[in-house]
This record gives structure tokens, C-alpha cells and sequence, in this order.
């Protein structure tokens, strides 16, 4: 009876703390620890995300495109690789993407360790392969024995893309303001960043941009409500269309992956094609062309002022 008594208190203890702790909303505290990630795996990734010898001419490293300091972007249009080679569709930022359902606009690939090998061969960004880029490697006998200290085979493409996945993987900008009201702190937000939240959910924002990146867990059409590209009035090109690149189904033409609200607040421009420059614009054009809906100016504001809320923290983050 006692024994019953106790698991019933520690039931009932559970249930409360569990209940204190996250609001229940559509959108998801990012974690503020991560226990699983292998440190010493994660510097290593974090060097070879640094490191311009995974391109061709040793002119570019990830962290050419994907500059973390100011957002994990290079709020270009089109990134610039080797050789000054234009890319077709805008970076996206780095942090967090270990919480996207699939990588890359159209969802071309599912894991970042997938992602990695992109890059490296894409003609347009590092120009690079494997053979190359591990003969260089090779002869730096730092990196030789960073590998041999994980790895029983040294270097290898599966272990190189195992170390920049596992550093991606500690991009998370927990922290934010929104995050801690979420964990129940009220003075988190002001009463107009709450205003905007409510705004962003009845407008209904929310069906797509939604979980802990609020976005990224899902692929939608763009100009569900309005014909997007036609208004747009330039070409339209292979980028624009999305999904149906990977799959070849029409059905899947122009569909993208939601992209993260997480960092909105600074990584201008916006869209897969970079279309629009600030932030509150990129909100009307989604009220326009997702929802068939004329946001206010005032509700705009208020929609801005809450996705700047989304911005968390990262040691590396200095917006
Ligand atoms: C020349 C610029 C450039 C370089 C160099 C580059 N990237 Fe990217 N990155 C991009 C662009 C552009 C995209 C979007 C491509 C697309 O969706 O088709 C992207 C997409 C990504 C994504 C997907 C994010 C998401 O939300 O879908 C990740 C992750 C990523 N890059 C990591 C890396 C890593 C790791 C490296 C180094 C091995 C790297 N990038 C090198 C420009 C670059
Ligand atoms: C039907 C799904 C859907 C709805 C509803 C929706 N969005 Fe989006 N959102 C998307 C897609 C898809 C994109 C990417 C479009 C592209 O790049 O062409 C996007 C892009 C964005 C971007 C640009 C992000 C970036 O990094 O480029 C912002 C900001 C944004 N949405 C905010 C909103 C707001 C605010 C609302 C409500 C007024 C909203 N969205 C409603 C699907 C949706």
C-alpha cells in the first residue's frame, strides 16, 4: 500500500513538472543541451567547416557561404563559389537545420551527412571530390591524427561528412525570447511581440511554418493563393521549380521546403530567390500569395516584431 502510495506521489510529481513545462503551441522550444553530441567529433567538424582545402582552388569553405557570425548565410542572392562561379538559388542559414525534415530547398537529400558530399562537388560552389580533397588532407599530420583519434579507418568521405554533420548538428540557437516564454517565462515578450504570435496563428502562418524551427518539417506550394512567379515578372527558372526537380511529378512544381523562421530577423533577402529585401515585405507577400489575405500595416508589424523573438543564442552568433 505504501509502495502505491509513493509511485502515486511520484506520478502526480511528474505529470506537474511535465505539465510546467512547455506551453502547448504548434511551435517548440529549440534544446538548450544536447548530452549526445560527440565533442571531440563536433571540433573536428567545426575545422573542416573552416576549411578552404574542401574546395578545388582552396578560395572556399563552408563557412564562405554559410558565414556563422552573421546568421549562417551569405545574405547574397546567389552564393558565389570557386572561381567566382554564380550559383541559382539563395543559401539558406546552417544553424538549426538538424531540426528540417529533409535538406536543401527541394528536399533533395535527407541527412546532413548527405548534405556534406553536396557542395564539395557542386561545380558552382567547391568544384571539388573526394580523391582531391582527402589527397590534401593527407599531408597535414594535425588533421591525420584528429581523424585517427576517431576513427579507426583515418580519413574517409564518410568519416569527413560524419564530422561536419555532428558540428551542424551544435548550431542551435536555443534561447531565444520566444523559447523562454514558451518554458513559461511571461516577461518574455512584449505585449505587442504576443500580439504578433496570436496574429501570426489566426492568420494562419502556423499551418506551415510551425514545431521547433518553425518551419522545416514540411514542403508547400508557393502562391497556393496567387500566382507567385508570373507576378514576379522575371523568368522563370530551373530553381523555381522546387520539389519537381527531385521527383519530375508536375504536381511538385514549385513546392519548397518551409524554410525556418528561426533567424528571419536577420538574414535578408528572403525567399529561394530572394525576391524581397526586408522582412515586412516578406510577410505581405506571404499573407498575399499563401493565404490570399492583405495583412495591415500595423498586424505586419506585429508579425515582424514576434519572428524577431524567434532569435536565439549561439556562441558563434553575433547579429
Ligand atoms: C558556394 C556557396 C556554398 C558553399 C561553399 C556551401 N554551401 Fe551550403 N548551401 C548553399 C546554397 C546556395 C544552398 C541551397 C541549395 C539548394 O537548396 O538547392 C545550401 C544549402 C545548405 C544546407 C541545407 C540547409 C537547408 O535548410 O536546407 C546545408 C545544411 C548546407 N548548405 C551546409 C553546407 C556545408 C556543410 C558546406 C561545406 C561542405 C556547404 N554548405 C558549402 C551555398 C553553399
Ligand atoms: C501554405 C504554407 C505557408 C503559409 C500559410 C505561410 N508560409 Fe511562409 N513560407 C512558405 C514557403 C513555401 C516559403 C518559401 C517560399 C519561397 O522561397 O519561394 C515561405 C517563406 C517565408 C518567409 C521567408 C523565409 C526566408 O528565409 O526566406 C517568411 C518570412 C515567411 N514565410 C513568413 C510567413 C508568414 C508571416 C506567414 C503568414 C502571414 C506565412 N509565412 C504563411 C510557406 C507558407
Amino acid at each position: 500500500m505504501f509502495n502505491y502510495l509513493i509511485i502515486l506521489i511520484i506520478y502526480l510529481l511528474s505529470a506537474n513538472v511535465q505539465g510546467a513545462e512547455v506551453r502547448n503551441e504548434p511551435i517548440k522550444p529549440l534544446p538548450l543541451h544536447q548530452p549526445d553530441l560527440n565533442l571531440k567529433l563536433v571540433d573536428l567538424g567545426d575545422r573542416l567547416f573552416h576549411d578552404p582545402r574542401l574546395s578545388q582552388d582552396n578560395s572556399i569553405s563552408c563557412a564562405s557561404c554559410h558565414v556563422l557570425s552573421s546568421g549562417g548565410t551569405d545574405r547574397l542572392p546567389v552564393s558565389v563559389g570557386v572561381g567566382g562561379a554564380k550559383g541559382g538559388i539563395k543559401a539558406p542559414t546552417v544553424y538549426n537545420s538538424s531540426f528540417n525534415f529533409v535538406q536543401f530547398w527541394d528536399g533533395r537529400v535527407d541527412t546532413l551527412e548527405d548534405q556534406a558530399a553536396g557542395p564539395v562537388h557542386n561545380p558552382l560552389e567547391m568544384n571539388s571530390n573526394w580523391t582531391e580533397v582527402i589527397g590534401k588532407l593527407q599531408n597535414d599530420q594535425e588533421i591525420v591524427v584528429s581523424f585517427r583519434s576517431l576513427f579507426d579507418d583515418g580519413i574517409t568521405p564518410e568519416n569527413i561528412v560524419a564530422a561536419i554533420a555532428e558540428f551542424e548538428k551544435s548550431l542551435v540557437t536555443a534561447n531565444s525570447r520566444f523559447d523562454r516564454w514558451l518554458l513559461g517565462d511571461d516577461s518574455a515578450l512584449t505585449d505587442f511581440e504576443l500580439i504578433g504570435y496570436r496574429l501570426f496563428k489566426s492568420y494562419g502562418c502556423i499551418s506551415c511554418h510551425q514545431g521547433a524551427n518553425v518551419g522545416g518539417n514540411l514542403y508547400a506550394y508557393m502562391g497556393a493563393m496567387g500566382d507567385y512567379f508570373k507576378d514576379r515578372k522575371s523568368v522563370v527558372t530551373t530553381a523555381d521549380f522546387g520539389r519537381f526537380n527531385v521527383t519530375g511529378k508536375e504536381d511538385d512544381k514549385h513546392f519548397f521546403k518551409v524554410p525556418s523562421l528561426r533567424l528571419a530577423a536577420i538574414n535578408s533577402p528572403y525567399f529561394h530567390d530572394a525576391s524581397v529585401q526586408t522582412l515586412s515585405e516578406a510577410v505581405l507577400v506571404m499573407g498575399r500569395y499563401q493565404l490570399g489575405r492583405e495583412i495591415s500595416a500595423s498586424d505586419v508589424d506585429a508579425i515582424v516584431a514576434f519572428i524577431s523573438s524567434l532569435l536565439g543564442e549561439h556562441h558563434r552568433l553575433k547579429p
